[in-house]
């Protein structure tokens, strides 16, 4: 599982608003309400931002689009 299917955002959105707005993974994930319906995506979602975490907090803020 890539995204929520319930909100319909995938999880590279979330990844890319912590980056941007500097915000921790629950807080991304509040504001884009992944995992706050049916939480079936949130072992998914978990690992990805796990993953992604590392190389995305290399990107310079002034390159995000
Ligand atoms: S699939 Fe993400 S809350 Fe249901």
């Amino acid at each position: 599982m890539t995204s929520c299917a319930c909100t319909g955002r995938s999880f590279a959105e979330v990844a890319y608003r912590m980056l941007r707005d500097r915000l921790s993974a629950a807080e991304a994930e509040g504001l884009t309400g992944c995992g706050s319906i049916c939480t079936a995506c949130i072992p998914d979602l978990r690992t990805f931002l796990g993953r992604r975490a590392r190389p995305l907090t290399r990107v310079p803020k002034e390159r995000m689009p």
